[in-house]
């Protein structure tokens, strides 16, 4: 691979702060399918509207549990690559000179923790906690696949467990929103890396860290609506663009 990554490292060798937004292009290199783009995108072969909206889990919870049960055995399965080390290695750079790193991603795969990045903001949740549809209370659940789909709750008689995971048309949880906010606010540098960019309000959190005067970075296999917008567009998987640049930003 032959990228000039020489300016976007320095600008990150010079931050304070870094903030930077995962999409799935930065699991796609550990098996976990991406939603858009690639013939193996989820959102090819499945409809989002009968498996991740509330009135779908409504209306056949067992079709929605089994999807994300699948899903999450997905994950489970699955190890962090080398973007997801790139990144928890960029964080100890920054906290080693006293700086801020702020990861929000829109992973649900649990990767980036396993990967021992530190500050992570769930945007949209997560898919390997699970809690009750009707009370909100967290329920056990097995590590393997769920003997029973729907699973039981066992806070409310009749009820179901459903994954944490924001669905469309659910509000993103407050606490990471404001998170993200001020972040996206304070920083020098905004890192935008896998993501089709357009699912907001996460694809908006660079808009507002530029204008407060962040540089912006893209890191993608493929062009988005942000490739022409960034200060720098790195064209590439994640797996093999982010250790380059965070390699030698230290
Ligand atoms: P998408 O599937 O929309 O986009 C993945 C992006 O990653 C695409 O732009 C790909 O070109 C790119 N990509 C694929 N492989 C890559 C690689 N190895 N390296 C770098 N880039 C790669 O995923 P998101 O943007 O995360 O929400 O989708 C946003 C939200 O839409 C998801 O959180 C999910 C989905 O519907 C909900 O389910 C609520």
């Amino acid at each position: 691979m032959n990228l000039n990554v020489d300016a976007p490292r320095r600008a990150i060798a010079e931050a304070r702060s870094v903030v930077v937004l995962t999409g799935a292009g930065v699991s796609a290199e550990s098996g976990i399918p991406t939603f858009r783009g690639g013939m193996e995108a989820l959102w090819k072969s499945f409809d989002p509207l009968t498996l991740a909206t509330p009135e779908a889990f409504a209306r056949d919870p067992k079709t929605v549990t089994e999807w994300y049960d699948w899903r999450r055995q997905k994950c489970r399965e699955a190890v962090p690559n080398a973007a997801h080390l790139a990144l928890a290695a960029l964080e100890r750079v920054l906290a080693a000179r006293g700086g801020r790193f702020t990861l929000l991603t829109q992973n649900v795969d649990r990767l980036h923790q396993r990967a021992r990045s530190r500050n992570v903001v769930e945007l949209h949740g997560n898919i390997v906690e699970w809690r009750c549809a009707a009370t909100g209370r967290g329920g056990e659940i097995p590590e393997g696949p769920f003997p029973e789909r729907p699973v039981p709750s066992p806070h409310r008689a009749g009820a179901f467990l459903r994954p944490s995971v924001v669905w469309f048309g659910e509000a993103l949880p407050e606490a990471a929103l404001s998170a993200a906010f001020e972040a996206a606010q304070a920083c020098d540098v905004f890192m935008s890396i896998g993501t089709s960019a357009v699912v907001y309000p996460a694809a908006g959190f660079i808009d507002v860290a530029a204008a407060n005067g962040a540089k912006t970075i893209e890191i993608n296999r493929d062009p988005t609506p942000l490739s022409q917008r960034v200060d720098w567009s790195l064209m590439g998987k994640a797996g093999e663009v982010l250790p380059k640049l965070v390699e030698q930003s230290s």
